[in-house]
């Protein structure tokens, strides 16, 4: 069922009451799932999981997490999107890996640069889970060496969540969309217990949910709403 873009952007809607009759197939997300992985995302760090909640009894438990929302009590299937600041090391590992066997047999300045980047600047940035003090230390050395060049400010562990968030909300867009265009309906959620929510989805300490994401078909009065926005002279601005 694929459609024109803009036909896929007019058509989806945050459902929040999905047709318990309308066909299902689990596989489908499986699909989306895998497009949503080729997001663009921070330095390809890829720092995200997706838990995919089926099972009838622990959905009716996230229902409960997630404030009694209709959008969860009714999903054929829940998604929480996940932000995991743990795995950094080995993801820019893995990201050096790769550059050392793209550029195998010819090193250049390129491909230093891009090893660099990996070896010191991405572990300056994200080694920074227990340490508050250097993160504002870090933040000072920014200001200070950016009063000469340009340069990234946002360095702190607050900056590296909010990177982190960024990235996993593309794609959750991008999920959603592929879901669009398979036939389905979807609603992203923040109104839970993220607590109960990590605890019920056995998630680490660190880890934090981007957004839940209800899946199914509308039932016909799934749409709470007129579609509802500001005018774009408000907030498309030229320069
Ligand atoms: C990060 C985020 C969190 C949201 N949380 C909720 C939520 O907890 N419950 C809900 O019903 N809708 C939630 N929504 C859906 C928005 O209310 C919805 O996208 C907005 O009203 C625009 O409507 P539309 O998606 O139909 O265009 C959320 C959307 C986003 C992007």
């Amino acid at each position: 069922m694929s459609q024109s873009f803009d036909n896929l952007v007019h058509s989806r809607r945050s459902v929040r009451k999905y047709d318990s009759h309308a066909e299902f197939d689990h596989q489908d997300v499986a699909d989306a799932l895998e497009l949503a992985l080729l997001s663009p995302n921070s330095s390809n760090m890829q720092m995200w999981e997706f838990h995919r909640v089926i099972d009838e009894d622990k959905r009716a438990q996230l229902a409960e997490i997630c404030m009694g929302q209709n959008a969860v009590k009714t999903a054929n299937e829940l998604v929480a999107v996940v932000v995991t600041p743990h795995n950094w090391k080995q993801r820019a590992e893995m990201n050096a890996e790769v550059v050392r066997k793209a550029f195998e047999g010819r090193e250049d300045a390129t491909s230093r640069a891009a090893l660099k980047y990996y070896g010191k600047l991405i572990p300056f940035v994200y080694r920074n889970d227990k340490l508050g003090l250097l993160g504002l230390g870090r933040k000072l050395l920014s200001a200070f060496v950016g009063r000469k060049k340009p340069m990234v400010r946002e360095v702190s562990k607050e900056d590296v969540r909010v990177c982190l968030h960024k990235s996993a909300a593309l794609a959750s867009m991008t999920f959603m969309y592929a879901m669009k265009d398979k036939g389905y309906d979807t609603c992203p959620m923040e109104g839970f217990d993220s607590v109960r929510a990590k605890k019920l989805l056995g998630l680490r300490n660190s880890d934090q949910i981007c957004m839940i994401i209800g899946c199914g078909v509308a039932a016909k009065d799934g749409i709470y709403g007129e579609r509802h926005r500001v005018s774009s002279s408000d907030v498309v601005k030229s320069h």
